[in-house]
């Protein structure tokens, strides 16, 4: 499958489905048909990736996640919808001279906190980007988070961890020592514009309708919150006191991610939404198992299930690490709501 450069994979992202677009997509068109007047949801968005799939084949989206740095991706890859000239800012921001903020003072081993997310010449970058980023362009949201969302990616092609932000590397990795640039993160352009928002699923769930709603809740115990922190630290830009020797923010629990909560609040979900076609992703490693969810969905309609072979989320090959790739099967659960 052929994508367009807003279609590409942005971060290297704990239950992409970057991947499986193609799965999905063809099994929401089989089971739909034209989608070209409806409306579709996407609650647990991350990197935004199916919504970006689906922007120029719908009527309108509806993006939400949780967390701060996925709202900053997906504000600029489906919130922006009409093009603006960004190439001599970019260029401008490329130019900046570092300075010691905060990414230097907690997470870059020059400033003595002991942590080595970034090489110190990349942490005062990132300083220097950002705060330039809030001072000239808070007062224009299209430009504001298309400039974040690509200092988000950029700064993320250098970090110095295996893949996500649970710890860093004691060794500067060989893609850490290049120096950040900041590249751009096109979006698509289209007639309509689109929703996004940063909420609990479940309380969204009540005051939105549509027709397609997509759901990609997390599999497991992995928080995103700890996993991404640094990148939340870097859209907020707040003031805040790292904890321990990871340099960890306070951070969300999601329901999702606790085996004793998570049967009730995806059925609370699926009992709220008020969508004819809802179409869920989860794989045989999951807290639900493919039974659960299937008693569940059956309650509301008429349910389906399509599945895959798949390999699974794997460390990237510049880190100390040995990751094997695991073989799962990808399950994507189907309900016509009746
Ligand atoms: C499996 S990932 C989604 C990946 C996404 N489909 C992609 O390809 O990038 C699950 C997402 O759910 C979000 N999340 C977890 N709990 C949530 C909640 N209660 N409400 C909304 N989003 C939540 C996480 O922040 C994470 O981005």
């Amino acid at each position: 499958m052929q994508y367009s450069i807003a279609h590409r994979a942005s971060l290297n992202y704990i239950g992409s489905k970057y991947r499986l677009l193609e799965f999905i997509s063809q099994a929401i068109v089989e089971t739909v048909g034209d989608t070209t007047a409806l409306t579709l949801a996407e609650l647990f968005a991350g990197t935004g990736i199916v919504a970006r799939y689906f922007k120029g084949k719908v009527h309108r989206l509806m993006v939400n996640d949780v967390e701060g740095y996925s709202y900053v991706l997906n504000r600029n890859y489906i919130g922006n919808h009409t093009p603006f000239e960004y190439q001599t800012l970019l260029n401008e921001l490329n130019e900046l001279v570092g300075v010691e903020g905060r990414i230097y003072q907690y997470y870059c081993l020059g400033s003595g906190q002991g942590r080595q997310y970034f090489s110190d010449e990349n942490g005062k970058k990132i300083d220097a980007m950002r705060q330039k980023i809030e001072q000239d362009f808070r007062n224009d949201q299209d430009l504001y988070y298309f400039l974040l969302a690509s200092l988000l990616e950029s700064a993320d092609r250098v970090a110095n961890v295996a893949s996500v932000y649970g710890a860093f590397l004691k060794n500067l990795k060989k893609s850490a020592q290049k120096p950040l640039i900041l590249k751009p993160a096109p979006f698509e352009i289209t007639k309509n514009s689109h929703e996004i928002y940063q909420q609990n699923a479940n309380e969204l769930i009540r005051q939105i309708s549509g027709d397609i709603l997509y759901l990609d809740p997390p599999y497991n115990n992995r928080q995103y919150g700890v996993n991404y922190h640094l990148l939340n630290t870097i859209a907020s830009y707040d003031d805040f006191i790292p904890k321990g020797k990871t340099g960890l923010r306070e951070y969300g629990r999601s329901s999702y991610c606790q085996k004793n909560k998570v049967a009730v609040v995806f059925e609370d979900l699926i009992a709220q939404a008020k969508f004819k076609y809802i179409f869920l992703s989860y794989n045989n490693e999951g807290l639900m198992s493919v039974a659960e969810v299937e008693a569940i969905m059956s309650k509301y309609g008429r349910y389906s299930l399509r599945k895959r072979d798949y390999q699974r989320f794997k460390a990237d090959k510049d880190s100390n690490r040995q990751h094997k790739a695991r073989q799962t099967e990808e399950y994507l659960h189907i309900l016509v709501k009746t």
